[in-house]
């Protein structure tokens, strides 16, 4: 059975924990947080205070994506007693296996994302120190993209390598996933996928969140 993660990147933010109570009601696993500075991708987000203001009004775990550049110099600010997991990527750090430590030493989870460019291999030597590796299927930045379907044979590899070497984090997906496409992202061997738009572009959010956990629950092909 694989999780949903929405992502709040295409939620409304003026009505921020009203929106996240939309994906609690239809048991969302995760709210998908995405953190943008401007300088790793084009668009500016939110940071921690943001973060921290949603502690409060939700119950469903975060899963924090920081598409920002040294993200070593922010990594406590996303630390909280909801904070699952800390998402990083490996083309934003020079010292990346001591920003997942870092994480780690926190308490928090560390994930790793790779661009649709960056191949699995630049994380051989750390997959034994990850929980969770994000195969990014558009280019980060932006809501609303077309699945970039090279991102089904990351997820291939990243299982069969996991299987062989014993490895036990999970393999998360974002960008442009949606009803259509979710069941074979499941059958590929991915845990979590995040879907912004398919979720928040819904007319009745809670109910897509079921159809999508209909999906990845395996009781639809
Ligand atoms: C893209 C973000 C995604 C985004 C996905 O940079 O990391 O999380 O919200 O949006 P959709 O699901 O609309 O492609
Ligand atoms: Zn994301």
């Amino acid at each position: 059975m694989s999780k949903l993660a929405p992502s709040i990147l295409s939620a409304d933010f003026s009505c921020l924990a009203q929106q996240i109570g939309l994906i609690e009601e239809g048991g969302a696993e995760y709210v998908h947080m995405d953190v943008m500075d401007g300088a790793f991708v084009p668009n500016i987000t939110f940071g921690g205070p943001v973060v921290k203001s949603i502690v409060a009004k939700t119950s469903v775990p975060f899963d924090i994506h920081l598409m920002i550049e040294k993200p070593e110099l922010r990594i406590p600010d996303f630390v909280t007693p909801q904070t699952e997991f800390i998402v990083v990527h490996q083309e934003a750090c020079t010292h990346l296996h001591r920003v997942i430590q870092q994480i780690k030493d926190l308490g928090v989870k560390a994930g790793v994302a790779l661009n649709p460019a960056t191949p699995v291999c630049m994380l051989e030597h750390v997959l034994g120190d990850l929980d969770l590796v994000l195969v990014m299927s558009v280019n980060p930045g932006f809501g609303g993209q077309k699945f970039i379907p090279a991102a089904m044979d990351k997820i291939r590899l990243l299982d069969r390598l996991r299987k062989e070497h014993g490895y036990r984090y999970v393999i998360e997906i974002d960008g442009g996933v949606n009803l259509s496409n979710a069941a074979a992202i499941r059958d590929a061997g991915c845990d979590i996928l995040v879907a912004g738009s398919a979720v928040f572009g819904a007319e009745d959010v809670p109910a897509r969140v079921r159809e999508f956990r209909t999906i990845l629950s395996g009781e639809q092909a």
